[in-house]
């Protein structure tokens, strides 16, 4: 069968990334242009800023990305792109390369839903296998989703409110630990004990999660230590988060994985990188004799290999658009 070769591009947010992946698993080259030095000096990203340096960039790092894989546009099958969710302007600039090379190009164009692409990261450490329950933990998305096989969605559960990845950068603000939030807490964390009894998150029978509770839980804590002038032990706090979320998370999760009778469990998005995640989750596999993906390190937060592989499987499956394709800041993965 004729490899298919398919050129990623994803500026959801503050990456501008392009990639070349073959047969939705293969990846040739990936570039990948973090804006995280900047927004930084600001606390955050900062949309203007993030859609503006996309816009310098994107032309850039389309061509140091070919030029690395020693491939060209002729032997690109199908253009992928990020289509939403993410910021507005971002997402634009992303839509609109992709669209211009796929007019050019004469390419098919294939819109990714950026979940999709988190988890089509697992597809590229190793082939996806159904049914399965992928558990989507990011800045914006806490899910737990039921496929019966590729391209086949269906959520199980969700957050009612807070994402886990929202939640730790507002808990990284508050104990006064700088942007990126999540990765810091995640080091502090092993530093610290878990001393503060902090409420287990929406401990309840249903898939869905609750993580506004906890970050008021923490911010509570951190005022009322401060007005009795007492120190905060940052590293105890992380510690006694990240144990909280951790254990809601693995203990829904492993629920699923019994009640829908499921082998395979994969875990995506940002926080996927969390090391207190990935060491709960991959013993709990182990024990319970599931088998268990999750993406290496670099491919948890976004990517362009991750839109380049759920690119290839939607092509397979003929989601192919016209040039009139729509960036969309809210988008919903599900029917
Ligand atoms: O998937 P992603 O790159 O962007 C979205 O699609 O939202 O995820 C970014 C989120 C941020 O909230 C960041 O703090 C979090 O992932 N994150 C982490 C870790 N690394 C990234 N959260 C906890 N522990 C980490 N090690
Ligand atoms: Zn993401």
């Amino acid at each position: 069968m004729k490899d298919i070769y398919i050129l990623g591009i994803e500026t959801s947010c503050d990456e501008t990334s392009v990639s070349i992946v073959k047969n939705g698993c293969d990846e040739i080259t990936t570039v990948v242009l973090s804006q995280m030095d900047t927004h930084s000096n600001y606390g955050g990203v900062v949309p203007e800023i993030a859609s503006r340096m996309h816009v310098e960039n994107i032309t850039m790092v389309i061509e140091e990305c070919l030029e690395k894989s020693s491939l060209t546009m002729d032997d690109i099958d199908a253009i992928s792109v990020t289509y939403g969710p993410g910021l507005i302007g971002c997402l634009l600039i992303g839509v609109l390369a992709a669209t211009t090379l796929s007019y050019i190009y004469n390419k098919p164009l294939i819109p990714v839903h950026h979940i999709a692409g988190h988890i089509y990261a697992n597809n590229l450490v190793s082939e996806m296998k159904f049914p399965l329950i992928a558990l989507v933990i990011s800045g914006g998305h806490t899910e737990l989703i039921y496929m019966s096989d590729h391209y086949s969605f269906k959520k199980i559960g969700g957050t009612l409110d807070d994402a886990v990845g929202e939640c730790y950068d507002k808990v990284a603000r508050v104990i006064g630990v700088p942007y990126p939030g999540g990765p810091m807490v995640d080091r502090l964390s092993y530093k610290g004990k878990d001393t503060y009894p902090l409420p287990l998150p929406l401990d309840d029978n249903t898939y869905n999660f609750s993580f506004s509770g906890i970050k008021s839980a923490v911010i509570n804590l951190v005022h009322n230590e401060l007005q009795r002038g007492n120190e905060i032990r940052k590293e105890d706090i992380a510690c006694s988060f990240q144990n909280r979320v951790v254990e809601v998370l693995s203990k829904k999760t492993m629920k699923a994985l019994k009640e829908y009778n499921v082998k395979n469990l994969i875990i995506a998005g940002g926080v996927s990188a969390n090391s207190g995640i990935r060491d709960k989750f991959t013993s709990l596999c182990e024990a319970n004799g599931i088998n268990l993906t999750i993406p290496n390190i670099k491919y948890c937060t976004d990517n362009a290999a991750m839109i380049a592989s759920a690119g290839y499987f939607a092509y397979k499956k003929k989601i192919i658009s016209g040039y009139d394709l729509k960036a969309c800041a809210n988008t919903s993965l599900f029917e």
